[in-house]
């Protein structure tokens, strides 16, 4: 058995890992990361692509910004369309300033990988049998195998940043934890291709046929979105498929102007609100997916994961500076309590924009929610006062002091 020994274990280098990471080690903060997988397995995921600025900001601060603000693009505003009829919101007029930046979640790993290598940071990848022990006492450890060795990792704190099928929240006693959960009754088809955009601004689509969305990454690599039964399998689907459902659903303006091409990737995803509670336990910090999950609707995931490390970075910068323990008490309480305006504004837009079918929900059925959800419309796209709450929540709430 090796040992090991650092300040604070992180499992897992998704975005949340990598940045936590990062942000520690530039105050100075020992961090050693473990990841089940490899790195090149980690980059062939593809994930969505709105930054809030806050996300844009701890990017900055963790001082990895420099692709992201040379090739991410500013949003001012996002569209929407409702049975064919756009509207525009603007972002930036109806909060006071505030954008949103497009750059892929995976450009953003990568880049959040490279400057960990350039800093000499350790990440074991393809580190198996990750398992924590002793976290409710002083000396916390992980145990792993590692490159054919058995490694014992001793440290201060971990941070759980290890997504939704982690070990980490699993970790703690099923009696501690409390979890809140919906699964959607349909998925997300996603096509990914190097065509130019069908439009400058995202346009999330309500149509008869279901939900779509028209996304990008750049002006000549698009990312579309298709409401699709659970029920489906993405072989069923060819590319001329998804390019005919999306002429279907989307505004004919921005059908027209569609290009169409071959995908380089293509998959569907379930959609799924989850939250656990407390997210900590002992000196274990959940971050991220490790600890809520939400549907896809206002990409609010990434983001999500961001104010988390926000949260973490702020609190444990305070504890090895500043000798304050007393702060950590604090973690779950100031984190959940953003994460659940972000669970809320997920489910919310989910619910307005989706074809639920004959499913009803909220103790109404399918036809009363569906008057409903055209009276939400109507509300938050058609007025000033409720575009400027949809605005505010898209762009992002600010982030807690701790
Ligand atoms: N041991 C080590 N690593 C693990 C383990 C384990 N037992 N289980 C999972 N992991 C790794 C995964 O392989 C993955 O690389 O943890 C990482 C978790 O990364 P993400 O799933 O990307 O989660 P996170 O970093 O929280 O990123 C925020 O929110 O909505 C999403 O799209 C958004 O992926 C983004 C996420
Ligand atoms: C994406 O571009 O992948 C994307 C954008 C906005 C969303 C979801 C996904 O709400």
């Amino acid at each position: 058995m090796k040992t090991l020994k650092t300040q604070v274990a992180i499992i897992g280098a998704g975005p949340a890992g990598l940045l936590l990471g990062q942000l520690l080690a530039k105050q100075g903060i020992s961090n050693l990361i473990l990841e089940r997988v490899s790195g090149d397995y980690v980059l062939g995921r593809i994930r969505a692509g709105i930054l809030e600025q806050g996300l844009a900001n701890l990017v900055r601060e963790a001082g990895v910004a420099e692709r992201m603000d040379a090739e991410g693009e500013v949003h001012e505003g996002v569209e929407f369309a409702v049975d064919g009829v756009r509207k525009h919101i603007d972002l930036k007029g109806l909060t006071g300033g505030d954008v949103v930046i497009c750059y892929g979640q995976t450009e953003l790993t990568k880049d959040l990988m490279d400057a960990r290598q350039a800093a000499g940071l350790l990440t074991c990848y393809e580190a198996a049998n990750v398992q924590l022990h002793d976290i409710a006492e002083s000396t916390p450890s992980v145990t792993f195998d590692y490159e054919g060795e058995k490694h014992s990792l001793c440290c201060d704190y971990i941070a759980g940043c290890d997504g939704f099928h982690g070990t980490s929240r699993q970790s703690i006693p099923a009696d501690k934890r409390t979890e809140y959960e919906r699964v959607y009754p349909f998925g997300w088809l996603g096509l990914l291709s190097d065509t130019p955009p069908a439009s400058e601004e995202l346009i999330y689509c309500k149509s008869e046929r279901g939900f779509a969305l028209a996304s990008r990454r750049s002006a000549t690599r698009s990312r579309y979105y298709l409401q699709v039964p659970l029920t489906d399998n993405v072989e069923e689907w060819s590319d001329d498929d998804v390019w005919a459902e999306l002429k279907r659903r989307l505004p004919q303006d921005v059908a027209e102007n569609m290009v169409t091409g071959p995908s380089l990737e293509k998959s569907i995803a379930p959609l799924r609100s989850f939250v656990c509670e407390p997210m900590q336990y002992g000196r274990l910090f959940l971050v991220g997916d490790a600890a809520h999950i939400v549907p896809p609707t206002g990409a609010k995931g990434l983001n999500l994961a961001a104010s988390d490390v926000h949260t973490l970075y702020k609190v444990l910068t305070r504890v090895y500076q500043e000798n304050d323990t007393a702060c950590i008490a604090r973690y779950s309480e100031v984190a959940l309590k953003r994460v659940w305006h972000g669970e809320r504004f997920s489910w919310w837009l989910s619910n307005m924009l989706h074809d639920y079918g004959d499913e009803g929900g909220s103790g109404v059925d399918a036809k009363m929610l569906d008057r409903f959800m055209d009276s939400e419309r109507d509300y938050f796209l058609n007025t000033e006062a409720g575009r400027r709450v949809l605005a505010t929540q898209y762009v992002g709430l600010p982030y807690e002091e701790v």
